[in-house]
């Protein structure tokens, strides 16, 4: 299976720090934040990867990962030409897809999980799309599923909801059958004017072949200055761990 990873949009959340610069080239200790979905893939066994930015800053990004060999991926690069939401954003892939599955990443989220088991279980599926969901305490901020009475099903997924009917959120990673590029065709621009992620998985969810799985270990999405700030924070006790550095402070 092919990866895309979305790596466009306008950053403002982050602004000043993205005025200049890609959200995705900001530092998570000792990486740029792109590197993180890479790696997620990468260690999920997808090795083919286009990377999609806006037009200001693919240069950026193209500098910074060259060919993605150093990491052990094969990287390619594409423009969303507007930040028109982010199912525009993966309608982009269509021609590199080629005609397949595939993978669709965000380029700010971060996962400590490994995803190999859950493409895998996809491939096994034989139509279809699935999601990794996460229990957060701030739902309110995400893409939020309400399930059916036995729990086993998704019944629903309300894009930031005033109101969360569960505290599990819809995570940036997201696995579809080739069928996503009609159905996308297929979709209306929402209040806010983007063609919403939600409304292309509420297609699936609708048809019943919309699966799920419980992400492991931490998951942050680091769109904001404290959720940047937190994976600086667990990123930095990691990498310390792992090299033996003991902290007073910690
Ligand atoms: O992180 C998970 C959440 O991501 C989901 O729970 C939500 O359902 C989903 O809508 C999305 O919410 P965000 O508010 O975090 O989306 P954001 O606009 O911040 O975009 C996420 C990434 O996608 C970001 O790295 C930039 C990229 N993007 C976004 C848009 C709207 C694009 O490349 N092009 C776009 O047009």
């Amino acid at each position: 299976m092919k990866g895309v990873i979305l790596a466009g949009g306008s950053g403002t959340r982050l602004e000043p720090l993205t005025k200049v610069t890609n959200k995705q080239i900001l530092p998570v200790y000792n990486k740029p934040l792109i590197y993180y979905p890479i790696l997620t893939l990468r260690d999920a066994g997808i090795n083919q990867i286009l990377i999609i930015s806006g037009p200001g800053h693919a240069g950026q990004l193209l500098d910074l990962l060259g060919s993605g060999k150093k990491l052990g991926v094969d990287l390619i690069y594409d423009i969303q030409e507007e930040p028109r939401g982010i199912a525009h954003g993966l309608a982009i892939a269509e021609d590199f897809a080629d005609k397949g599955p595939v993978a669709l990443i965000l380029g700010d989220n971060i996962f400590e999980d490994n995803l190999k088991g859950a493409v895998m279980n996809f491939e096994k599926q034989e139509r279809g799309a699935k999601i990794i969901i996460k229990k957060v305490s701030d739902p309110e901020r995400f893409g939020v599923v309400k399930f059916n009475k036995k729990e086993d099903k998704i019944a629903k997924i309300i894009e930031k909801p005033k109101n969360p009917p569960t505290n599990w959120m819809v995570t940036g990673f997201y696995l579809y059958d080739n069928r996503v590029f009609d159905i996308i065709r297929s979709l209306n621009p929402s209040a806010r004017g983007e063609y919403e992620i939600t409304d292309l998985n509420n297609f699936y969810v609708q048809e019943g072949t919309m699966t799920f799985q419980k992400a492991k270990g931490r998951w942050i999405d680091a769109g904001t200055f404290d959720s940047l700030l937190e994976a600086n924070v667990f990123i930095a006790r990691k990498e310390r761990a792992k090299n033996n550095v003991i902290s007073n402070n910690e």
